[in-house]
C-alpha cells in the first residue's frame, strides 16, 4: 500500500512515524507538505517519535510535490480545517477515483466533501483521540493514546468497505487502536460537543482543559456551550447516544493536563479552527432557527484573540 499523510504538524507526525515504524517492506508511507522548506528540513532531521520508552528517528520521505509522488492507495488529510480546501488543491495529483481519501479533521465543516461527492476519491471520516503533542517542526511527543474511528457518510460498497477495513488494519498493527463505525456521523458529532465546549475556553481564559473545571465561570459556560450545539444538533436529527455535557466535562477531566489545540494554535500565532467547531454550530443554527448566542460570543473572543496575536492569517497555516 502507498500511504500518503498531508500535514506534519502533531497528528500528521503521530500517524506517519506510527505507520513507518510498522509496515511492510513493500508498504510506503509518505509526508506530503505544501512548505517546499520545511519539507527540505524534514527530510534532513527525520520524524522524530517520541513516547515513554525513548525517541525514534523516522526518515519518512516528506515531498512537497505531489506530482512526482503521483496516485496513491490512501491519503490521511491532517491539515487544519481552515487550509482544507488549499490543501486539497495542492493534493489533487495524488487522487484518484480508487484513493481512500481519509479526513480527519475536528470539527464537521468537512462534511460537505462527503456529502458533494466532488472529489476523484473514495471519502471516509476519521476521528482521532489520540495524543500528540508537537515539541518542534517535525518532532512529537506520543502523549497519550486514544482511539480512532474510521467510517464513510453513506455506506460504501463491499471494494470501499474493504479499503477502508485494510486501512483500519494497517493502523491496528501500528499500534494505533482503530475501529470502523457503521455511524462515522455520529461520532463526528459527538466529538463536536467536547471541542465547542472546551477549545474556545481554553483558549479565552488561557487555562488548561483541567483547569476549566475550577473556575465556576468557565465550567458554566461549558454547559451553555455544549446545550446549544445539543438544540442544533437535535433539530437535524442527529442521534446523541451520551449526555453531551457529562461527555465534556469527563474529558476535560480525562485530558486535564492538556493544551487544547485552539490554546496551542493561539499561543504559537496561528489561525484557529473556531469556524469549524463553534462556527458551524452557530451556522446551523441560524439554518434550522436555533439561537446560539453562547456560541456567537464564544467565536467573537476567539476572533479577538486571533486579530490581536496573528501576525499574518495568510502565513500561519502550519499544518
Ligand atoms: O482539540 C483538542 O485539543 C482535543 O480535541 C480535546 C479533546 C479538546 C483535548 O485537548
Amino acid at each position: 500500500m502507498r500511504i500518503g499523510i498531508i500535514g506534519p504538524g502533531a497528528l500528521g507526525c503521530l500517524f506517519a512515524a506510527r505507520l513507518y515504524l510498522t509496515v511492510n517492506e513493500q508498504d510506503q508511507i509518505l509526508l506530503i507538505d505544501h512548505r517546499a522548506q520545511r519539507a527540505a528540513e524534514l527530510n534532513k532531521q527525520g520524524i522524530l517519535y517520541e513516547s515513554e520508552t525513548g525517541t525514534e528517528r523516522c526518515p519518512i520521505v516528506v515531498s512537497s510535490s505531489p506530482e512526482s509522488v503521483g496516485r496513491l492507495d490512501a491519503l490521511l488529510s491532517c491539515v487544519k480545517s481552515h487550509t482544507l480546501e488549499q490543501s486539497l488543491q495542492f493534493a489533487a495529483p495524488l487522487l484518484s477515483p480508487s484513493t481512500l481519501l481519509l479526513f480527519l479533521q475536528n470539527g464537521i465543516g468537512h462534511l460537505k466533501y462527503g456529502e458533494q461527492k466532488r472529489l476523484p476519491a473514495v471519502i471516509a471520516y476519521a476521528t482521532s483521540s489520540e495524543g500528540a503533542t508537537c515539541l518542534a517542526p517535525g518532532h512529537i511527543l506520543h502523549a497519550g493514546k486514544g482511539h480512532t474511528t474510521l467510517g464513510f457518510l453513506s455506506p460504501g460498497d463491499r471494494g470501499e468497505d474493504e479499503q477502508l477495513g485494510k486501512l483500519c488494519t494497517t493502523l491496528q498493527n501500528a499500534n494505533l487502536d482503530s475501529s470502523v463505525s457503521g455511524d462515522i456521523r455520529t461520532r463526528l458529532w459527538a466529538k463536536l460537543f467536547v471541542n465547542v465546549g472546551i477549545n474556545a475556553l481554553t483558549a479565552i481564559y488561557n487555562r488548561t482543559n483541567g483547569q476549566l473545571l475550577t473556575s465556576c465561570a468557565a465550567r458554566s459556560r461549558i454547559k451553555t456551550l455544549v446545550r446549544e450545539a445539543e438544540k442544533v444538533a437535535l433539530a437535524l436529527r442527529i442521534p446523541i447516544e451520551e449526555d453531551p455535557v457529562t461527555a465534556t466535562l469527563r474529558v476535560c477531566k480525562k485530558t486535564g493536563r492538556n493544551i487544547s489545540s485552539m490554546l496551542q494554535d493561539i499561543r504559537n500565532l496561528r489561525a484557529t479552527e473556531i469556524d469549524a467547531i463553534n462556527g458551524e454550530i452557530s451556522r446551523l443554527g441560524r439554518e434550522t432557527g436555533i439561537a446560539t448566542p453562547y456560541n456567537d460570543e464564544a467565536i467573537a473572543q476567539v476572533k479577538k484573540l486571533e486579530d490581536r496575536y496573528l501576525v499574518s492569517r495568510s502565513d500561519t497555516n502550519e499544518n
